[in-house]
């Protein structure tokens, strides 16, 4: 088929995505309480991000002022705008709402400011498209109840959810529940299990079982949220926030072949919970043979069965690769190995935009449910020049080249795709290193690592380009 030309669906909600711990700044204005990003320091490619005990005044925390986004969001979304954006992904901060997270009363002062933003938004034509919970969580759930590995905090999550869902019902349309929840499959890792589920694992403790439990009040909290979400607003268009990487087979060796697909499972059955409304049989034999005895009830498997999702939201960046390890529990923290037909990013992430095709057709043939790519970019380091110019041919083809992908899904194999919202429109905070070094956005801001620096705006040269894909509905790309 010539892709030249032909353009994608009516309605295709182009924009861009980010989280609000990322950009807003302003971690204690307003009311808001602190969230479980407050408490973590910048690291680098090679060093991992500390989470203390509170906040330490000898440590720098870049989450705390971020881009300030916080008093600066009029400016912003008036370039979103110029972009021709329809749709801008970002997060609720649940401390600007509820600062404790078991507080009786919502924050009036949060509650407003998301108002503000989201009217700002729509003022322009452009969506919102809201996370509920995007990599943070309130501090004080942590203390006091051990993050999601308390029951308790389902109520909590959901008392939130249905505030949000009730105020802004006629703002916010499309929502989504928990961003890229399945992260935590690589619960060995130093923060996935924090960052997922604000759970900081004691020595004697096993993270496997931490995870699925944590994982399981997460989905049956999605669950009663998609529910109640349905009766305030019928119209309302409430997804699962996947991270996918396909994982490949290093040979069509039969056991690589069988390792990849129990990997793809052991990645992708929240997926399949959040989707289909109950668990997988091999994970309920896998939890049965390890002995690990969880809190599942009969209650929240209705749940799960009445809060299926609307859609599949999935954020692609990379692909993986795994040979036979000899047994079938796949273990994310060691058994990845590397593609030889795939190149990788400055910080490792390999780079595969045919991926991000198989991708979309495994959903599809999987689930059966419209698709929001709500987050696809590359971070890397860019240069401004004396005269403020950010040439960043870079940016431009790696989303080209999957854009590319992404069409041909739409238009050859008849994937129903709602959108593509490229993450990190804006410079951000990076997620997990916290640098400001390792940008993604088609804005410029002025602002280095340690904070320091002019905060002002900038067009990249992307900039111009993702404004001329919008204008043309997808139809020039090739
Ligand atoms: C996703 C997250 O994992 O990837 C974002 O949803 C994150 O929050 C993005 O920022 C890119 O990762 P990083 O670590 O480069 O910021």
């Amino acid at each position: 088929m010539n892709l030249k030309g032909q353009a994608f669906p009516d309605g295709f909600l182009w924009g861009g995505a980010v989280a609000a711990h990322q950009l807003e700044g302003g971690f204690d204005q307003g009311g808001k309480g602190l969230s479980t990003a407050d408490v973590m320091t910048i690291g680098a490619n090679d060093i991992p991000r500390k989470v203390t005990d509170g906040i330490d005044p000898n440590e720098f925390y870049p989450n705390h002022n971020a881009i300030d986004f916080y008093h600066r969001y009029p400016e912003d979304i008036k370039l979103f705008a110029e972009m021709g954006f329809k749709a801008f992904r970002t997060s609720i901060a649940w401390t600007r709402i509820f600062p404790n997270g078991d507080d009786e009363q919502p924050n009036e002062s949060g509650l407003k400011f998301y108002d503000d933003l989201f009217d700002e938004c729509l003022k322009y034509n452009i969506q919102p498209v809201i996370t509920l919970s995007h990599f943070e969580m309130p501090y004080h759930l942590v203390q006091k109840y051990g993050g999601w590995r308390s029951r308790k905090v389902i109520d909590f999550f959901v008392k939130f959810a249905t505030v949000v869902f009730k105020r802004y019902q006629h703002k916010v349309k499309y929502w989504m529940t928990f961003n890229e929840i399945n992260n935590q499959t690589d619960f060995e890792s130093s923060h996935a299990l924090f960052t997922d589920s604000g759970i900081l694992p004691k020595s004697n403790e096993e993270n496997e079982k931490l995870m699925y439990q944590a994982a399981h009040y997460e989905l049956v909290a999605s669950a009663m949220a998609v529910k109640i979400g349905h009766e305030i607003n019928h119209d309302f268009q409430i997804g699962c926030m996947i991270a996918m990487t396909p994982i490949y087979p290093l040979t069509s060796k039969p056991e690589d072949v069988l390792f990849a697909q129990r990997a793809m499972q052991t990645r992708f059955w929240f997926a399949d919970v959040h989707a289909n409304g109950f668990y997988p049989q091999w994970l309920l034999n896998h939890f049965k043979e390890q002995k690990f005895n969880l809190d599942i009830t009969e209650t929240d498997l209705r749940y799960l069965r009445e809060g299926k999702v609307d859609y599949i939201g999935f954020s692609y960046y990379m692909s993986f690769t795994v040979k036979d390890t000899g047994k079938l529990e796949y273990n994310e923290s060691y058994d990845r190995v590397k593609n030889p037909y795939v190149k990788a990013s400055e910080w490792g992430w390999q780079v595969d935009p045919v991926g991000l095709r198989y991708a979309l057709n495994w959903f599809n043939d999987r689930y059966h449910l419209p698709q929001f790519i709500v987050e696809n970019g590359l971070g890397a380091i860019d240069k401004k020049t004396v005269d403020n110019q950010i040439h960043d041919e870079y940016r431009i083809s790696y989303m080209n080249n999957h854009i590319r992908e992404m069409k041909k899904a739409v238009l050859e194999d008849g994937v129903n795709l709602i959108g593509y919202t490229p993450w990190g429109c804006i410079d951000l905070v990076a997620a997990s290193t916290g640098q400001m070094s390792k940008r993604y956005g088609m804005i410029y801001v002025d602002e280095n690592d340690d904070g320091t620096g002019s905060l002002n705006r900038y067009r990249k040269d992307s900039f111009y380009w993702f404004q001329d894909v919008i204008k043309h509905n997808g139809s020039e790309i090739e």
